[in-house]
C-alpha cells in the first residue's frame, strides 16, 4: 500500500502523460464529465481483478484473510484523505442511505428545524421532508449559483438541529464557504451535515478542520472509484449523541458474537454502517484513491482551477456566458452553460467524442486532473458549432 501525500505541484508533461494511461477511457474521449461518473483507471481495475481472483480461489475464506482487511484499509485511506481522526469514517451504501442514517440519529422534538437550499441534490431534502415532524426551510439563492452564509445565519437559530446543505453545489458548481457555515451552526448550537459527493476529489476537504460535523461523500464521481458505496465522516466527539435507528450488524460492537438481545452500538462512525458494502467497490474505490493520494489532493484542486478558468475563458471567447461564481474561492470544476438545446448539443459533442452532460437549460462540463488544456478548449470550440 502506497500512502504517499502526492507532489504539491500538479501533474504536467510526462507526469500527465504517465497518468492519462491510467484511464483508458481518455485514449478515445475526451472526457469531460467526472461529477457524474470519475473515469475508472487502471489501478482501480487491478485491485477489482485481484478481489474477482480470490472469489475465485479461496471463497468465503477470503472474507477473514483480505476482505474484513480492505474495508479496514478502506475506512483508514480515506480518514487520512479527510485529515480525519481513526474512527471517524464509515461505509454505506449511497449518499442518500448515509444522510437518511444522520437524520434517524436526530432529536427532532428538543430541535425540529433543518435549514437547507434550493440549489442541494434533492436527495438531501427528501430525508427531512418526509419526517413530518421537521420543519424544512429552504433558502432560495438570489443569483442562482449560490447561497451565501449571511442567508443562512438569519434563520438558523434555537430550533435548528441542522444546517444540511453540500459542499459543491451540483448544478452550479458553487463552492460553499464550510467554515463559515460551521460558525454559524455552532454559534446557534445546531450541527452542520454536509453532502460532500461534488466536492471530495476535486477539492481539499478537511471536514474536521473545516469545523464541520458530518460530511458525506462516495467513490463515485471526482474519487474515481464507481458505484454502490458512500463515506459518511462524523466528528468522533459527536458519535455517542448521534444513536441511530438505522441499524445493523456492521453497526455492533461485536457482530461475530451473533446476539440478538440487544443492539450494542460501536462508539466509533461504524455505528451508522449499513450491512456488508459492496465489495467489488471497495476495491475498485481502493485501486483509485491510492492513484489519487499519490497525485495528491492539493495538486488535484490546482490543477483543476487552472482547467476551469481556462474552459471558462474559452467559452466566454465563444459567446457563451458560463454560469460560475464572480468570487474565484467560490467556484469549482463544474461548470454550467445556458444552451437553447442542450440534449441535442450533448449528442453533438458525444458524435465528436467529447463527453459532457445536459441538465435542464445548460450543458455541464466537469473536467478533472487527468485532462489536458487541449481538450477543454477543444470541447468549449465544438459547443461552438451547436448553435
Ligand atoms: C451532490 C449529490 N448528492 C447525492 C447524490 C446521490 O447520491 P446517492 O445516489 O449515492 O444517494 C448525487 C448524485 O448525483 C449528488 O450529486
Amino acid at each position: 500500500m502506497n500512502d504517499a501525500i502526492g507532489p504539491a505541484a500538479p501533474p504536467e508533461g510526462a507526469r500527465l502523460r504517465a497518468l492519462r494511461d491510467e484511464f483508458p477511457i481518455l485514449a478515445h474521449s475526451n472526457y469531460l464529465n467526472s461529477c457524474s461518473l470519475g473515469a475508472l483507471s487502471r489501478r482501480a481495475e487491478g485491485r477489482l481483478g485481484e478481489f474477482l481472483g480470490r472469489w475465485h480461489t479461496m471463497g468465503a475464506s477470503a472474507w477473514y484473510e483480505h476482505w474484513l482487511g480492505a474495508l479496514d484499509e478502506l475506512r483508514g485511506r480515506m480518514e487520512r484523505f479527510f485529515g480525519a481522526e481513526a474512527g471517524e469514517v464509515a461505509l454505506s451504501p449511497s449518499t442518500s442511505v448515509a444522510l437518511a442514517s444522520i437524520a434517524e440519529s436526530i432529536d427532532w422534538d428538543a430541535r425540529p428545524r433543518v435549514v437547507t437550499t434550493e440549489l442541494d441534490f434533492p436527495t438531501l431534502v427528501y430525508q427531512f421532508r418526509a419526517r413530518p415532524e421537521v420543519e424544512v426551510v429552504v433558502l432560495r439563492s438570489e443569483d442562482g449559483l449560490g447561497v451565501e452564509p449571511a442567508q443562512f445565519a438569519e434563520v438558523v437559530d434555537e430550533r435548528t438541529a441542522l444546517i444540511a446543505t453540500s459542499h459543491v453545489q451540483f448544478m452550479t458548481g458553487y463552492r460553499q464557504d464550510l467554515e463559515a457555515l460551521g460558525r454559524i451552526a455552532r454559534e446557534a448550537g445546531a450541527l452542520t451535515l454536509i453532502d460532500g459527493y461534488q466536492g471530495a476529489g476535486q477539492v481539499v476537504t478537511h471536514p474536521r478542520d473545516e469545523g464541520v460535523d458530518v460530511y458525506t461523500s462516495g467513490p463515485l464521481k471526482w474519487l474515481c472509484g464507481g458505484p454502490g458505496l458512500s463515506y459518511l465522516w462524523v466528528r468522533r466527539e459527536l458519535v455517542p449523541e448521534l444513536t441511530p435507528r438505522l441499524v445493523s450488524w456492521f453497526g455492533v460492537r461485536d457482530p461475530f458474537r451473533f446476539d440478538p438481545g440487544a443492539v450494542e452500538l460501536r462508539d466509533d462512525a461504524r455505528r451508522f454502517e449499513m450491512g456488508t458494502p459492496a465489495l467489488a467497490t471497495v476495491h475498485t474505490a481502493l485501486g483509485a484513491q491510492e492513484l489519487l493520494d499519490e497525485v495528491g489532493i492539493e495538486a488535484i484542486e490546482a490543477r483543476n482551477r487552472d482547467l476551469t478558468e481556462r474552459l471558462v475563458r474559452a467559452l466566454r471567447g465563444g459567446g457563451f456566458e458560463p454560469r460560475v461564481p464572480g468570487d474565484p474561492a467560490r467556484r469549482s470544476a463544474i461548470v454550467t452553460v445556458p444552451h437553447p438545446d442542450p440534449t441535442g448539443a450533448v449528442a453533438a459533442l458525444a458524435a465528436r467524442g467529447i463527453i459532457v452532460d445536459a441538465r435542464p437549460g445548460i450543458v455541464r462540463f466537469s473536467p478533472h486532473f487527468y485532462n489536458t488544456v487541449d481538450e477543454v478548449e477543444g470541447a468549449a470550440a465544438a459547443l461552438g458549432l451547436t448553435l
